[in-house]
């Protein structure tokens, strides 16, 4: 089933150019967020197992980073799959490992094609050593490509993250490269997984659920977050343009005042 879905192929379909029109492409957020929810619930609707749901939610995957990189968006992050994902049943976890690791073989060639640059976070380490070197070879083959950057967060949680922070940098106080007082926001940034990415501007949530699941919790301080009930499979181009148009109407005031 899982060999089907990636040979069948099935093409990104082209944008409507009408699609964008109420979206302001000069006002794009720089960085988007996704935690892809819903793919168990939307199986289980369609009378099938949780995990088709996360196979076609790699579809959806395929068709939100074309319409993300049509419109402008410079980095895309997306949560695949979380430290706490391992308490799921082995059978679900290992399905997901396989089609992560059928996704970074059979969708690289595309991603290359539309000139995609593949970044990831999370602990590489704790992953199976094939899919470690499947990661390490998208990163080579895309290392020069200009496009949107696709960031995938597996095995990724959010205080994990700042705690592999504060151990990097309280061991270089420890070895005298570095004094307590010169520790600041700067600092902490370059030593997260998401180093010289922007911060998200817009955290999009599908699938229902109000919370933030412990994905970029530095990092969206300040994102402007939207919510649909839509199941990430069920997830469309359109969908994510809404998103956008939401996040336009927005006012950021990074806790000043607006200009008003
Ligand atoms: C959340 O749905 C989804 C996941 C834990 C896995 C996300 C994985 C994919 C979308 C696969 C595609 C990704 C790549 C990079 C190939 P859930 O299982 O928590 O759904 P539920 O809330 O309905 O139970």
């Amino acid at each position: 089933m899982l060999k089907d879905i990636f040979t069948k192929r099935i093409k990104i379909k082209d944008i409507p150019l009408a699609a964008t029109d109420n979206i302001d492409l000069n006002n794009v957020p720089q960085h988007v967020a996704i935690i892809m929810d819903g793919n168990g619930r939307w199986a289980k609707e369609q009378g099938k197992i949780r995990t088709f749901g996360h196979s076609a939610g790699a579809q959806t995957l395929r068709s939100i980073v074309k319409i993300a990189e049509v419109v402008g968006v410079k980095v895309l992050s997306v949560y695949a799959f979380s430290t706490e994902n391992w308490k799921r049943p082995i059978t679900e976890v290992n399905f997901i490992m396989n089609l992560l690791s059928e996704y970074l073989t059979g969708e690289l060639d595309e991603l290359n094609e539309y000139n995609v640059k593949m970044r990831f976070m999370g602990d590489k380490d704790a992953l199976p050593k094939a899919i470690q070197k499947k990661m390490d070879y998208a990163i080579k083959i895309t290392e020069n490509n200009t496009g949107i950057i696709l960031n995938v967060a597996i095995n990724y949680g959010g205080q994990d993250e700042i705690i592999r922070a504060v151990k990097n940098i309280a061991t270089l106080v420890q070895q005298g490269k570095m004094e307590p007082k010169d520790i600041n926001k700067d600092v902490i940034e370059n030593n997260l997984y998401s180093r010289q990415l922007p911060p998200p501007d817009l955290l999009i949530r599908t699938g229902g659920d109000l919370r933030v699941s412990n994905f970029m919790l530095w990092q969206i301080a300040y994102a402007e977050i939207w919510t649909c009930q839509t199941y990430w499979p069920a997830f469309t181009q359109e969908n994510f343009l809404e998103a956008l148009e939401s996040y336009q109407k927005r006012d950021r005031r990074y806790g000043g005042l607006n200009k008003k």
